[in-house]
């Protein structure tokens, strides 16, 4: 060739980059998270700055500004009362409990609206683990699979009874999407969908969320339930065993630091997967854009589009209301 080649001249124009872009998001790819509890008041979440912890009144209106900005999906975390912890996580599957009656008063207003609930017992457990706990003669605790699995399904049962549209198991026990699956179709729930925690890795990014729940665990990590970072071929097996259960949805998590997994994965299944951009994440960019570091909107964008090109379909983010509104 006698010219040089030149790829900056796809980029010399905004109308030349947009024509180019191989990655643009949209409001309709973010889930909300939203916390929830049983008081009047809305309280704004101390460990997360700028989250708030709704009243359902609170909530009902939050998630409206939300659909006016074009986000669909919501996903419900409720703070649970000391009280009514117990070692088997009993109101997990009450039927007056807050989440379904959060579900009920987020269908009424918003028929269309996406619910997503999250199936897990660390709200609810006096212990702070997904599962339930079990100490042996030394004191050293065990979370218990199988026991855990049976009370994850009435849970589940639970939020369909509810309306919930996707379940949502974070909790890593194995075998719960299979059980959860069968359990959703013998009870005439066949349109539930599955939305699997795939690859939740025992991250250190997930303590303001705790903080924000009132739900860290009293004894011990979380660390023989969920994955060790280290680790990116048993993202695929775990992946192999979620698709053979009925998943129908798959979700990496965090997100940032695990774009790789989120990658591999979006090579390794045809279905939808989801990241989940943590408390942890979230509060790096607040707390930096706060300071005056870092410019919030334009770091906020980049780190989602990163997180879809990486493959993501779908994005949690705590920024869901505000970049759809920068999305506009
Ligand atoms: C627990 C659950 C956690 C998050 C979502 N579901 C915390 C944990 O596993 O300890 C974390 C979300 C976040 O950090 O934003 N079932």
């Amino acid at each position: 060739m006698n010219f040089p080649i030149r790829p900056r001249r796809n980029r010399r124009t905004p109308a030349i980059r947009s024509l180019v872009r191989e990655t643009t998001l949209s409001a309709s790819d973010f889930i909300l998270p939203v916390f929830i509890h049983e008081d009047a008041e809305d309280t704004p979440i101390s460990s997360m700055p700028g989250v708030t912890r709704w009243s359902l009144p609170g909530l009902v209106k939050e998630v409206g500004e939300a659909v006016a900005l074009g986000v669909h999906a919501v996903v419900l975390f409720p703070k649970i009362e000391e009280s009514l912890k117990t070692p088997h996580a009993e109101e997990a599957y009450n039927d007056d409990g807050l989440v379904p009656r959060a579900i009920e008063a987020l269908k009424q207003a918003y028929p269309s609206l996406c619910v997503i609930t999250d199936v897990a017992l660390d709200p609810y457990n006096s212990d702070g683990h997904d599962g339930v706990v079990a100490r042996d003669g030394l004191g050293e605790i065990h979370i218990l699979n199988d026991e855990t699995v049976e009370i994850l399904v009435a849970q589940a049962l639970c939020h369909a009874r509810a309306g919930a549209d996707i379940v949502s198991p974070s909790d890593m026990m194995d075998g719960r999407v299979a059980a959860i699956r069968s359990a959703l179709d013998d009870s005439g729930f066949e349109h539930v969908s599955i939305l699997s925690y795939t690859a939740k890795y025992a991250s250190a990014y997930y303590g303001p969320f705790r903080g924000a729940l009132d739900s860290a665990p009293k004894d011990g990590d979380k660390k023989t339930y969920q994955m060790d970072p280290g680790n990116a071929r048993e993202a695929i097996r775990e992946l192999q065993l979620d698709e053979a259960e009925g998943a129908d949805m798959v979700m990496v998590k965090p997100a940032g630091p695990y774009l790789d997994i989120i990658s591999t994965l979006r090579g390794s299944t045809t279905l939808p997967v989801a990241a989940y951009q943590v408390s942890g994440e979230y509060l790096m960019i607040k707390s930096a854009c706060a300071a005056g570091w870092l410019d919030e909107k334009a770091v906020v964008l980049e780190s989602l589009t990163g997180i879809k090109r990486a493959g993501a379909d779908l994005i949690l983010t705590y920024f869901a209301k505000q970049a759809a509104e920068w999305l506009r």
